[in-house]
């Protein structure tokens, strides 16, 4: 080949528009290449539109025309031996095109633009034909030497790498884009996970919160109702006395109060004074009882909990609770056994299990019901049992206790919250451990581990 044709080829092999993924620039340089090459004025690429029967122009420069930028289309209607001979996939190189057999029906073309010999190189793309290299000379009798065939033919292969730079950039970029795309889906999605946990979060807070203060309604209510009855009859007591003390005074006025009379009455003020002392005391001791569980109910305070004493005044709040089914408590504790824990916990921890047996495990009153705790010292802080002799539970509804909404008595109103808080007081807020075992129609028993906090 000639050295000038080597030197073109090797200058647009180097050109970093072939490889750079922008067809424009690549096909341009192609054209340019060409025309230097083969000292011709026009050339121009030509595409295949959905099958091999149309074509249409992508590029066209002409040094003789400054305005080339209008699509030309030619389809196999109205040139058929043209397009049955590229089909072929064979260079057509017409010297005089208009006397050549594959090109004499462009003539009207070839006359418009003032074309005599044409060099159409077919252009491949992934080893298919995608369309036609056409090279165009205006000189009368012009003859494409091998020399020029075969350097228009490497400049088609040239085009066919340009094409495919310019796919893998199309898909580079369409990969990036929807990497972007997904990472903003991503982020959104995480954004609205996040959301939907702090909610969540939110709600389960909420809950707790309500659950505490159910719980410590249930103890009010039942601490209330059990004051009420010693201030009633101290009240009945007051009245009687009040009563008794009229008739003395009417009888004292009168002169007519005898001695017999009078001993009646002090030893009937007497018995009033120590019905009325002793249920202003017992309504004392139950409010005492409740302020020192009640109050940290609701607040939560680390402190050096003596169980056996703390235990015992809880049980004396609880009492009035579960007094309608006859059930009785026990407790069994060291006094000497103290854990530095949050006892408004385990106040409430104690008030759910007492709730859940007198809602559950008993379901008649009964004097034979009963509820024993017992405490023992533990290397990390001291084992709590809690057991009851109710009805047991069956192995299913062991497995689900300590999750959030699983009851067995929603139909009473429950709302399969109270053990879940139970675990969660337990294992998050004391640091501790629960377990529990059950036995059908012989009772429950739940053994928490409090460690020093
Ligand atoms: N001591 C028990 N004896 C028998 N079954 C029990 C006992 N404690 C709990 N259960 C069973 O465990 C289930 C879950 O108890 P949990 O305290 O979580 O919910 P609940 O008592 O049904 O409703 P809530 O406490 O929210 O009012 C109960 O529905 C019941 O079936
Ligand atoms: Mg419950």
């Amino acid at each position: 080949m000639q050295e000038r044709l080597e030197n073109i080829l090797l200058a647009v092999s180097r050109s970093a528009d072939i490889d750079g993924g922008q067809l424009d620039k690549a096909t341009e340089t192609i054209l340019e290449a060409i025309m230097d090459g083969l000292q011709i004025t026009r050339v121009g690429i030509w595409l295949f539109k959905g099958s091999t029967h149309e074509m249409s122009s992508q590029l066209i420069i002409d040094k003789n025309s400054s305005d080339t930028s209008q699509t030309l289309k030619i389809s196999e209607d109205d040139y058929p031996d043209y397009f049955a001979t590229l089909r072929n996939e064979r260079t057509i190189i017409a010297n005089n095109a208009k006397q050549h057999p594959a090109t004499h029906e462009l003539a009207e073309y070839m006359t418009a633009y003032g074309i005599y010999g044409m060099l159409d190189v077919p252009l491949r793309h992934k080893g298919e034909m995608v369309g036609v290299l056409c090279c165009e000379s205006r000189k009368a009798e012009r003859k494409w030497t091998e020399d020029e065939v075969a350097f228009a033919g490497i400049l088609a292969d040239i085009y066919g790498r340009a094409m495919s730079s310019a796919e893998r950039v199309q898909f580079e970029q369409m990969l990036l884009k929807q990497n972007e795309q997904l990472e903003a889906i991503v982020e959104q999605r995480t954004k609205s996970l996040q959301e939907a946990l702090d909610n969540f979060k939110q709600a389960q807070d909420r809950l707790v919160e309500t659950e505490k203060m159910a719980a410590l309604g249930k103890l009010v209510a039942g601490v209330a109702h059990e004051v009420n009855t010693p201030l009633g009859i101290a009240v009945t007591a007051t009245t009687h006395c009040e009563h008794r003390l009229k008739k003395l005074r009417t009888a004292f006025e009168d002169g007519s109060i005898s001695r017999k009379q009078l001993a009646t009455f002090i030893s009937d003020t007497f018995d009033a004074y120590t019905l009325l002392s002793s249920n202003l005391e017992r309504a004392a001791s139950l409010i005492q009882n409740f302020k020192k569980t009640a109050v940290d109910q609701s607040s939560f305070e680390l402190v050096e909990c003596a169980l056996a004493d703390y235990l015992n005044a809880l049980v004396i709040s609880l009492k009035p609770m579960v007094k309608k089914k006859k059930v009785s408590i026990s407790i069994d504790a060291d006094e000497r056994i103290k854990v530095k824990t949050y006892q408004g916990a385990l106040a409430q921890i104690i008030t759910n299990l007492v709730s859940n047996c007198h809602e559950h495990a008993f379901t008649e009153a009964d004097e034979k019901h009963h509820i024993s705790i017992s405490v023992e010292a533990h290397e990390d802080g001291a084992v709590v049992r809690f057991k009851d002799n109710g009805k047991g539970m069956e192995t299913r509804t062991l497995k689900s206790i300590f999750e959030p909404f699983y009851t067995t008595a929603r139909d009473h109103g429950g709302s399969g919250l109270g053990l879940s808080i139970v675990y969660n007081l337990v294992t998050r807020k004391l640091k501790g451990q629960i377990d529990v075992q059950s036995t059908p129609g012989e009772g429950s028993e739940f053994i928490l581990l409090i460690p020093n906090l």
